[in-house]
């Protein structure tokens, strides 16, 4: 009985596009010119590379739409590139997913739990707990409204506002379906503000962050369409810009799509998008402050720094790369998968338009990373509910170093 209530549940809180019969296949290519053949099949819409197109040794997962399987198949059988099938229907692993988050037992009121992945208002409001319960801590500050006038909301944690300390910024959730990332902020925050013992992580420190960077798409990764990566802007063709192309520093050179259907569209005009207009703005107007920008995303276990519009490496490289060293050593120490370090042009692929280097070649903040973190252990963006606090608690230790850094440097 209660079994059929939930699954009534289920079907009535059905996603409005199924991925029936979609699925991922792990492709495995040996060399340069097996993923150039790659890249020349690759369309956002039937066949969505999920890792990078890069030859790397590792493989590569690739979610391909049913009409077009046996097409891709054959494609691969041709060039005599090696590959398995992953999920064979990756609907269902959705379908399981919304599941596990139904039967998730609930937070108690204004508190935040990781074993589920929370909606928009139910962060809004775990933030807005803080905010009344730690007056003395936490501040609040609406720094812009998303296209759909969703609140961003930063949170500041500081224990002495006047004293403007050195500062970390940290987005998350700038792509839609990387859930897992504004998990790992959340966690951030209540490590930082509910937890005594890392008190000596504020004193040197003030701590700013924005855990959902792009909420109208966030909010549509749960409801209509789960592996949605843009905002929900409406463009002149389709709907959406990958606010990762759309920053303004050698906006649209490289690695970025002038077509508004494609999932790396970047955009009619570097910062077309509130959400990237926002943060830019935020962090301008702290510029002096910030030391430090972390943005995450998933998945791949990346500790990726600019630039990603060229392959020449930063003046600093040794720095960054020592401290993402750092970092790593710390999440591995915790339990965590060792990451792979670099930068974003030569660890990952080119592509121009991102925060992470607009941070650093604009704002002056020297010290910027994108974080990729985790997979899943069935499908990437998709790791399930009860693999939560692992990652985001490992990935904690290796926040910790970054905040030890910043206050030992400034
Ligand atoms: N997966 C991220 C993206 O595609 C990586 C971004 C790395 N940074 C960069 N500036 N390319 O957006
Ligand atoms: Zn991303």
């Amino acid at each position: 009985m209660r079994f059929l209530a939930i699954l009534s549940i289920v079907v009535a809180a059905a996603y409005a596009k199924s991925y029936d019969g979609y699925k991922l296949y792990r492709v495995h290519p040996t060399s340069e010119g097996q993923v150039d053949l790659l890249k020349k099949i690759n369309d956002d819409r039937k066949i969505d590379f999920w890792s990078s197109l890069r030859f790397s040794g590792k493989p590569i997962d690739v979610m391909v739409e049913p009409a077009t399987q046996s097409l891709f198949t054959s494609f691969l059988n041709m060039n005599g590139i090696a590959h398995e099938i992953v999920i064979d229907n990756i609907e269902r692993i959705v379908k399981q997913e919304k599941m596990q988050q139904l039967l998730a037992p609930r937070s108690s009121r204004g508190s935040i739990s990781f074993n589920k992945f929370h909606r928009f208002d139910e962060i809004n409001a775990y933030l807005d707990t803080l905010a009344a319960q730690y007056p003395d801590l936490v501040q609040l500050e609406t720094i812009g409204n998303s296209y759909e006038g969703r609140e961003l909301k930063v949170i500041q944690i500081s224990t002495n506002r006047a004293a403007s300390k050195p500062a970390i910024f940290i987005d998350a959730g700038i792509h839609a379906r990387e859930w897992l990332a504004p998990a790992q902020a959340l966690y951030i925050i209540k490590e930082l503000v509910e937890n005594v013992e890392n008190r000596r992580l504020l004193e040197k420190v003030d701590w700013h962050i924005l855990p959902v960077m792009n909420p109208d798409g966030y909010e549509y990764t749960h409801t209509d369409e789960r592996f949605w990566r843009k905002t929900r802007s409406q463009q002149d063709g389709c709907v959406g810009t990958d606010g990762n192309r759309n920053f303004g520093y050698h906006w649209g050179e490289i690695g970025a799509s002038s077509w508004s259907c494609d999932d790396t569209f970047m955009g009619p005009s570097p910062f077309s998008e509130k959400e990237t207009i926002s943060v830019r703005d935020y962090i301008l107007n702290r510029q002096r402050e910030i030391k430090l920008y972390l943005t995450f995303h998933s998945y791949g276990n990346y500790l990726l720094y600019p630039w990603g519009f060229t392959s020449d490496l930063p003046y600093d490289d040794s720095e960054l790369r020592g401290l993402a060293e750092n970092v790593n050593a710390a999440i591995v120490e915790a339990g965590g998968d060792s990451y792979e370090i670099g930068t974003s042009t030569n660890v990952l692929y080119a592509a121009a338009g991102g925060s992470d280097d607009w941070a650093k070649g604009v704002a002056g903040i020297e010290l910027s990373y994108t974080i990729e973190l985790p997979a899943g252990r069935f499908g990437g963006f998709n790791p399930s509910p009860t693999e939560i606090s692992g990652h985001v608690q490992q990935t904690f230790e290796g926040v910790v170093v970054y905040g030890e850094y910043i206050a030992n440097k400034f």
